[in-house]
């Protein structure tokens, strides 16, 4: 990774007396896309808003680009662009004053002003909708304005808050390519979500987070290579799950088999041989299998591996 430009280090944050965020530790570097990927309560949001100065951890330092960003926000902020999960614009204005708007809060004013939102709009495939009230915009033109106004000011890191919820396929295509476009002009990208598909696909590197916690950071690819062929997921009776039936130990094709919720996972090498392994067991036993679940290796596989959860679909 080159020098990173963002960096949070044991960062902290509680509301009330429960722990949203609970030391996370991660860099993030120019020209990269970062995820953070976690189900709903993991700390993703309440992460961005602490990078982004919208507040200060309990805990924890964040540095940006070589300034202390708790200590300093106002020196940082200019560099910063912010799309949050929930839509922060006008309905009744036009697409273009609506990005005038964040544009001045960011300093701008005069030709310069125009000049971005003008070059803002046509990234964002808006320009012959730019008077239009926002109210009678799509799902998917709405979520991509929302994705201008956090670009109007050319910033370097760019927070994306699940930016694609609720969004048409085509404009989700069209937002990725966006990303991408920003990331290959090198800007440090971080983007939450809940979808794995997306994160696979358009992540350099993910951190997987749940309960405020980082539980493991790397490629996708990494991450999904570490998973071996596969995941079982195997519904016994509970006689067959007791320790004591030792049922797990008897099956040589799974590098790991772990019982959670009345259900075995079965990490395995060689998901023909690990199959074949447990119908024989099944039989032998007398055993009837009540569910079976085949997960190739995704990063879903590694999710529930490594929380034992689903993420929302
Ligand atoms: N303003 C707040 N006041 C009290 N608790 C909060 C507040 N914001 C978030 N929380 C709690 O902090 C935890 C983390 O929330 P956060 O919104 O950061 O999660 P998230 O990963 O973004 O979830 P989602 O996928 O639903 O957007 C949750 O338990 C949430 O209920
Ligand atoms: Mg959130």
């Amino acid at each position: 990774m080159s020098t990173p430009i963002l960096e949070a280090e044991d960062l902290q944050k509680s509301y009330g007396g429960r722990r949203a965020v609970d030391g996370l530790s991660f860099a993030v570097a120019p020209g990269e896309i970062f995820g953070l990927l976690g189900p709903n309560g993991a700390g993703k949001s309440t992460t961005l808003a602490m990078l982004s100065t919208l507040f200060p951890p309990d805990a924890g330092r964040i540095v940006i680009d070589g300034v202390d960003a708790v200590r300093e926000p106002n020196r940082v902020r200019p560099g910063l662009g912010f799309v949050p999960q929930e839509l922060a614009l006008y309905p009744a204005l036009g697409a273009r004053d609506n990005l005038a708007f964040f544009g001045r809060i960011y300093g701008l004013h005069g030709r310069a002003l125009e000049q971005r939102v003008d070059a803002v709009l046509d990234v964002v495939g808006l320009r012959d909708r730019a008077a239009d009230p926002v109210r009678t915009f799509s799902g998917g033109m709405t979520r991509r304005l929302n994705l201008a106004a956090g670009l109007v000011h050319s910033p370097r890191i760019l927070f994306l808050d699940e930016p694609t919820v609720g969004v048409d396929p085509q404009s989700r295509n069209f937002i990725f390519d966006h990303v991408r476009r920003l990331r290959d002009e090198g800007l440090a990208i971080l983007y939450t979500s809940h979808y794995m598909e997306e994160v696979e696909r358009l992540c350099d590197r993910v951190a997987i987070v749940d309960e405020g916690r980082l539980l493991a950071l790397d490629t996708p690819q990494a991450l999904i290579r570490g998973q071996g062929q596969g995941l079982l997921v195997v519904g016994l009776p509970p006689s067959a799950l007791a320790p004591e039936a030792r049922f797990a130990d008897a099956l040589h094709a799974a590098a790991r088999a772990t019982v959670r919720e009345g259900l075995l996972y079965l990490e395995v090498r060689d998901l023909n041989e690990a199959l074949l392994e447990l119908l024989a067991l099944c039989k032998e036993r007398n055993v009837a299998l009540t569910s079976l679940r085949v997960l190739e290796p995704s990063l879903e596989s590694v999710f529930l591996k490594l929380t034992g959860k689903r993420l929302r679909d």
